[in-house]
């Protein structure tokens, strides 16, 4: 694998979705967020709602994203900037967005809107719970988080993230969840609906790492309006060794 032919990063939006539509992308329920045994990494977290929309359900999230370097202000400028881009989008593709028929583009990003309020007022009430840092090195130990999310970045940009750095960043989330716990990726395409080409390569040299991979496949919800991929990553956890001659 290599990232020599990667062309020049293309801009990052800085996207605000809410609780529901991270429950349908990476095929989570309140329910068993609520029944995580520890803290959960949104990884990145841009200006989405998942910390705020969590921490009534008793979960504890921390987002983390190179943004928060910014202040909210500025922040919520390229909130606003990603909806606009993403209006565009949603007119000049239709067909790489959930179903029109059932979830009209205005109503889906007003779930956005609001997403992106609550984001602002949480990240002013609990700045400690956004910590800025980029993949694919993060500040936190091994096994801190109980279940990691990453959604849209890791395949979404590969101007950004070529091969070899895709792997560091998968490796990253999997060094920081806890063995046995699960780090989830969506999309595994681009901002075009391309998918992956590389994708098993990349499983295959996870593996040579000692991390489990599966592609699993996610119902639709009314949230996300057709069926998703998932990457689903778990580190290998060694049997124990027994001392003696037993
Ligand atoms: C499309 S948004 C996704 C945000 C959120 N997961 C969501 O679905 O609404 C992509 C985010 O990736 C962040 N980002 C860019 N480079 C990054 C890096 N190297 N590590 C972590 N996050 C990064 C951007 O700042 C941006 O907020």
């Amino acid at each position: 694998m290599s990232d020599r032919t990667a062309p020049a990063p293309a801009a990052v939006l800085v996207t605000s979705r809410p609780l529901d539509e991270y429950c349908g992308l990476f095929g989570l329920t309140r329910a068993a967020i609520a029944a995580l045994p520890g803290p959960l990494l949104d990884c990145p977290g841009g200006a989405a709602a998942l910390a705020a929309e969590a921490r009534p359900l008793g979960c504890r999230v921390i987002a983390t994203d190179p943004v928060y370097a910014r202040s909210t202000e500025e922040i919520s400028a390229r909130a606003l900037a990603a909806r606009a881009t993403m209006a565009a989008a949603m007119d000049a593709r239709p067909d790489l967005y959930p179903a029109r028929r059932h979830r009209p583009p205005d109503r889906y990003l007003r779930s956005w809107d609001r997403a992106h309020r609550l984001f602002a007022a949480d990240r002013a009430a609990h700045p400690g719970q956004y910590v800025a840092a980029a993949l694919p090195r993060l500040p936190f130990a091994d096994g801190t988080f109980a279940l990691t999310l990453s959604g849209y970045l890791v395949f979404a940009y590969p101007a950004l993230f070529g091969p070899e750095r895709q792997l560091a960043a998968l490796t990253e989330l999997v060094r920081v969840t806890v063995p046995g716990g699960e780090v989830r990726v969506h999309p595994l395409h681009d901002g075009a609906g391309r998918r992956t080409g590389h994708l098993d390569a990349v499983r295959r040299a996870l593996g040579a790492r000692r991390i489990t991979s599966e592609i699993r496949t996610v119902p639709s919800t009314e949230e996300t309006g057709r069926p998703r991929r998932v990457l689903v990553l778990r580190r290998v956890v060694r049997p124990e060794r027994h001392g003696g001659n037993g």
